[in-house]
């Protein structure tokens, strides 16, 4: 194998770059061409790919985004559009690709791996939510952004004695409102992954300020709905001089924190170690922070990413 392929797709999370920096390094160390290519998978079947050149890439280790851009691209889910990427891929004479993104991204490796297109998926996102892993590039980062906000939101609660709703991203998956819901010591965490009781929330903060706490914070994942609806259903149940704040995208943005640009370096590296020994149709990940690689078909079609509710019991037993 002489020219491996990397794109990056979906939605962009802190550390994609780091990984496409990993990639592309580990490859031409190992003498291996790296070509990259632009708008994720839009960009492969136009044909938007460059030779990668060493000298720049160690300025983007902690740049947020991707420096490959990407794209939502529903239209590579047609067969036709598949081989057509591949035509390209053989155009360029690019042997192996290595895709970072999240579930949809890793759907189209596959894919190109059914079609016999060797495809090995680095997992990018920030929903956390990709089977094979126990964590995703990019999650991190989010979760901190989104305590930090949660602190932030905590101050103003605080002075004025308000019940804060909060929704932060997460796809299907409950994974970012955990994390960020204990981080910052929240009065309820609401995730897709368990059933929640409105009415319970709203006589716990109820019961607190009688007890002597009187705000609230609540951490609403968006798969389960959105801030503005918690917060109509809530009000229902008491007179809580409740806000609705949604995080959005400041959570995709900004410096990777150390944790994701090492992990992207672990991956990165180990994506191209596996390529060299001749493998592939892999989606690679960490397991009890040891790496591990699956099959991509297998790990996608029989397995599904675990959000560990058991956080939401922890929570329960330490908030006030
Ligand atoms: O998958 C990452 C993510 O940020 C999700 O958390 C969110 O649901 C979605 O992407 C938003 O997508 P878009 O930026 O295309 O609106």
């Amino acid at each position: 194998m002489k020219r491996i392929g990397i794109l990056t797709s979906g939605g962009d999370a802190a550390g994609m770059n780091a990984a496409v920096r990993a990639i592309a390094r580990s490859a031409m160390n190992a003498g291996l061409e790296a070509y990259g290519i632009n708008y994720g998978y839009k960009g492969l079947v136009e044909g938007n790919i460059f030779k990668m050149e060493s000298t720049k890439l160690d300025e983007i280790v902690n740049r947020g985004g991707t420096i490959l851009y990407s794209a939502r691209y529903p239209e590579f889910a047609e067969k036709e559009t598949q081989l057509k990427g591949i035509e390209v891929l053989n155009k360029f004479g690019i042997e192996a690709l290595v895709v970072i993104g999240g579930d949809g991204s890793y759907h189209g490796a596959e894919k190109l791996t059914m079609h016999g297109f060797n495809s090995i998926g680095v997992p990018g996102t920030i929903d956390n939510d990709i089977p094979g892993t126990d964590f995703t590039i990019g999650f991190d980062t989010a979760a901190n952004v989104a305590t930090e906000a949660l602190d932030r939101i905590n101050d103003t609660a605080t002075s004025h004695q308000r019940v804060f709703v909060v929704e932060v991203m997460g796809r299907g998956a409950g994974d970012i409102a955990l994390w960020s819901g204990i981080a910052a010591a929240a009065d309820a965490i609401v995730i897709p992954e368990r059933e929640y009781d409105i009415e319970a929330i709203a006589n716990k903060l109820t019961e607190n300020r009688k007890n002597g706490k009187d705000h609230g914070l609540i951490v609403v994942a968006e798969g389960v709905m959105t801030a503005a609806e918690f917060k109509e259903k809530l009000d229902q149940y008491g007179d809580f001089d409740s806000r609705a704040v949604t995080l959005a995208h400041v959570q995709r943005g900004g410096v990777p924190t150390t944790k994701d640009r090492v992990l992207a370096a672990r991956l990165g590296d180990y994506a191209i170690q596996l390529l060299l020994e001749g493998k592939g149709g892999l989606a690679i990940g960490i397991h009890d922070n040891k790496l591990v690689a699956t099959d991509i078909i297998d790990t996608l079609e029989n397995h599904k990413h675990q959000t560990d509710v058991s956080l939401l019991d922890l929570n329960d037993r330490i908030r006030f």
